[in-house]
């Protein structure tokens, strides 16, 4: 629907507002989970185009978002053995589910090419985006 074209241009739009405002911020993107098979699903991202864009829960860091509803910061991708690489360039991930109504409907997904950037001022921040994101569901 139109709805939905709006929504994902805005989404899209805050992809790249993100990338470009935060140095270490270099694939910013949306999954959104499919319930009934258990699967996320790559929405807008901004950065290197991926070959993940559907990812079962459990797998990865995403898909294990998926299944614990927590934030997940990992300093460090090559420490951990449940990992989904999309480029070797990638460092450090960030992801911060998103509530709608208590329900995680998907994820925010946070690349970065620096080892350990994220704090908790991001986990805050990111939190704060969603919430805000939220109301557009
Ligand atoms: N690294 C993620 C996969 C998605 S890409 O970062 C875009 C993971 O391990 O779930």
């Amino acid at each position: 629907s139109s709805a939905t074209s709006t929504r994902d241009e805005k989404l899209l739009a805050i992809c790249q507002l993100l990338n470009e405002s935060v140095d270490y911020y270099n694939w910013v993107g949306f999954y959104f989970a499919n319930h009934d098979t258990k699967t996320l699903h790559l929405g807008p991202y901004v950065g290197a185009e991926t070959d993940h864009t559907a990812i079962p829960f459990g797998k990865g860091i995403c898909g294990q978002v998926a299944e614990s509803n927590a934030n997940f910061v990992v300093p460090d991708v090559s420490a951990q053995d449940n990992y989904i690489a999309c480029s070797f360039t990638v460092k450090s991930e960030i992801v911060v589910p998103l509530f709608v109504n208590g329900v995680n409907i998907g994820q925010i997904d946070i690349d970065s090419h620096v080892i350990d950037p994220f704090t908790e001022a991001d986990e805050r921040f990111l939190e704060f985006v969603n919430k805000e994101i939220a109301k557009l569901f």
